[in-house]
């Protein structure tokens, strides 16, 4: 029997990067990420970038590790993230638009929480951004319903658009 939408979870291999470079670019559109992004932000929709950030196994520079998630064995979306002492932080997730809504990002995040939850960390941590306006970036509903909590700060950057920090106590 096929199952539909089944998705499988696996560390990112070197070989992946031309996949996670056309998932990033799948995921959003440049036009959407105006006022929301900054434009140094490109690493991940540039195959040459990546490869010079990319160490060893799932590692990138600075010790963040990809994970990639695989429906009919092609990639569909990534996360990266990276251990911190106490908590791990979700740096960067994003799925197919295609694939959008049919429980990856999900998985994506549900793996790494396993993956915290074993090693006894104490929180997960990730963002998103707030335009000029104070219009929240479309994640943040998604990470509202997979148990974040939104700090209530506002922290700006050298951009128009403000940081939005999320938490997810573990225990
Ligand atoms: C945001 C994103 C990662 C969510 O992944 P996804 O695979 O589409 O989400 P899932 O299908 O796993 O959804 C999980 C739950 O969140 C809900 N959800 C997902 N996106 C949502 C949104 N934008 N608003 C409200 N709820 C949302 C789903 O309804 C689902 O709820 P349920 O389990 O009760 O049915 C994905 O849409 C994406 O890559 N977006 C573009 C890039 C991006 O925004 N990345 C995050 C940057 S901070």
């Amino acid at each position: 029997m096929i199952r539909v939408n089944e998705i499988k979870i696996r560390d990112a291999r070197r070989e992946d990067i031309p996949s996670i470079v056309h998932t990033c670019k799948a995921s959003t559109t440049q036009e959407e990420l105006i006022g929301f992004s900054a434009p140094e932000w490109g690493t991940f929709r540039d195959a040459n970038q990546l490869r010079g950030i990319w160490t060893t196994t799932n590692r990138l520079k600075d010790d963040y590790e990809v994970i990639v998630a695989e429906m009919k064995r092609q990639i569909v979306g990534f996360l990266v993230f990276k251990r911190e002492i106490e908590f791990l932080y979700i740096d960067l997730i994003d799925i197919r638009k295609s694939e959008q809504g049919k429980g990856v990002g999900r998985a994506l995040v549900e793996h790494v929480e396993n993956l915290a939850i074993k090693e006894g960390l104490t929180s997960i941590e990730t963002d998103t951004t707030e335009n000029a306006q104070g219009v929240p970036w479309k994640s943040y509903d998604f990470w509202l319903k997979m148990g974040f909590r939104d700090t209530g700060e506002r922290l700006k950057t050298k951009w128009d658009f403000k940081t939005i920090p999320f938490v997810k106590q573990l225990n």
